[in-house]
């Protein structure tokens, strides 16, 4: 894969989309017109899953919700990810398979082994070659939330704490990834993240 693959992750409210878009707008300005994609979603039936999964009223099993994620990831990965890599492109994703690790494993309490077998099928090997993850306590990130609360929100506090802990863990486990602490002010984590992905651009990973 000749592309550079830039992944965000952390707590419903963390402030990834606010990076994200900065960084994005910094790459622009640089010439580079990265592909921008979210899960659950960025693609038609990923968007369709996304409603299922976060819009709709209906519960549903932990299994069957992380069926609906990977089956978005699979179509976001084989339709829109690889094809960009392989063409040499920048792609920027607001979450790849680390938050099913996080949500489906430490929040919902499924199988580490599982989720990743899942998730190695559905991302057909791609593996991020940056991820960001910001961590913010999970009052913060929900004192920050101006809309309603989709079905993942409103998992409630002990939920969240758990996702938290868990991002926390995965960014210790995972080569390649950058915990931040999400508390900063948005312009002085856009300058920690423009560094890393600098060196990521001059081969320093
Ligand atoms: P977003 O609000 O950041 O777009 O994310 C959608 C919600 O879906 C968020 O609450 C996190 C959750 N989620 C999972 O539970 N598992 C996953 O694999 C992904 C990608 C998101």
């Amino acid at each position: 894969m000749k592309g550079v693959f830039i992944v965000f992750e952390g707590i419903d409210g963390c402030g990834k989309s606010t990076q994200l878009q900065a960084l994005s707008e910094r790459l622009q300005s640089y010439g580079i017109e990265p592909v921008v994609v979210r899960e659950p979603g960025g693609t038609p039936v990923g968007e369709q899953i996304r409603q299922i999964l976060l819009d709709r009223p209906f519960e549903m099993e932990p299994l069957t919700e992380l069926f609906l994620y990977e089956a978005s990831r699979s179509e976001l990965t084989r339709t829109i990810i690889r094809p960009a890599l392989a063409a040499g492109q920048v792609v920027l994703a607001d979450r790849f398979a680390m938050a099913s690790l996080a949500y489906q494993s430490y929040g919902r309490g499924l199988d580490f082994t599982l989720v990743q077998r899942f998730n190695r099928i559905a991302t057909d090997g791609i593996e991020p070659s940056l991820t960001i993850i910001l961590d913010v306590p999970v009052e913060i990130a929900f004192a920050r939330k101006r809309r309603a609360f989709d079905r993942l929100e409103r998992a409630g506090p002990q939920f969240h704490e758990r996702v938290r802990q868990g991002y926390r863990e995965l960014a210790h486990q995972t080569p390649r990834s950058l915990l931040l602490d999400g508390t900063r002010p948005p312009a002085e984590l856009a300058e920690q993240i423009w560094t890393a992905v600098q060196s990521l651009f001059q081969g320093g990973g």
